[in-house]
């Protein structure tokens, strides 16, 4: 049977349980999940591992636009992210790498160089990809924009959680403190800022479990495409 070639953004604020709703997306109505962010924290682990960064968040960016140039092999695997052939997926998601991401992603090489690798990744079919700007900017004629959205302390009480769940000791005010910086850096950046797209649906998941949401999702889902085989 031909898959007909949908794209769907879910863009949003930190934390909002993106990735979540992306993946069950994916489960359930067979896309493929691809996560933007995940590019962005790989370009800092990258940044950070070779002394492109320093711990004040100075940038060398000439030193890390000439490595971009030079390929870094940042790419999805089956199972995560990958820097060739290093799996890359725990060292993306710590602490570490949250309090630098978003003046990286802020530096206008390091989106081209993202945005081209999301490009080649979105023309596998039918793709969920959730991100900051994807409705906007990445894939403006997506045939379905969701911006998700919580309340603060909702969110910041998920990524403790989350975190704590991986091993790692984080503290709530840390992390409250971590989202409220980079939603702040990522909506204010002059390229591609964080922003809903008009033609988005705007999901508050505050109070929804994951089921209601996944029933929120398929209305709009069935709605535009028809029952998805
Ligand atoms: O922590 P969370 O899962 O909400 O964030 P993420 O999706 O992993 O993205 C990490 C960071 O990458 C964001 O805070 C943004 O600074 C940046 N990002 C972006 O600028 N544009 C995207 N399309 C996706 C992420």
């Amino acid at each position: 049977m031909q898959i007909p070639d949908i794209i769907i953004a879910i863009d949003g604020f930190s934390a909002t349980g993106k990735s979540t709703l992306a993946k069950l997306i994916a489960e359930t109505f067979s896309f493929v999940y691809l996560d933007s962010g995940a590019l962005y924290r790989g370009v800092t682990l990258f940044a950070q591992e070779n002394g492109f960064i320093d711990p004040d968040d100075t940038i060398h960016e000439a030193d890390l636009k000439a490595a971009l140039d030079q390929g870094l092999d940042l790419h999805f695997g089956a199972d995560g992210t990958y820097i060739g052939d290093r799996r890359i997926e725990q060292e993306i998601r710590t602490m570490a790498v949250s309090g630098q991401v978003s003046p990286i992603a802020a530096v206008p090489f390091v989106r081209a160089f993202v945005d081209a690798k999301l490009h080649e990744a979105g023309a596998r079919g039918r793709v969920v990809m959730d991100g900051r700007d994807i409705g906007t900017a990445v894939f403006p004629n997506a045939q379905l924009k969701i911006f998700v959205t919580a309340r603060p302390e909702v969110r910041a009480q998920r990524r403790y959680d989350e975190l704590k769940a991986k091993g790692e000791q984080p503290d709530l005010e840390a992390v409250m403190k971590n989202l409220e910086e980079r939603d702040y850096i990522d909506s204010h950046r002059e390229t591609n800022p964080l922003r809903r797209a008009e033609d988005a649906f705007v999901m508050d998941n505050s109070d929804m479990n994951l089921h209601e949401e996944i029933v929120w999702t398929q209305g709009l889902i069935q709605g535009r495409f028809g029952i998805l085989e």
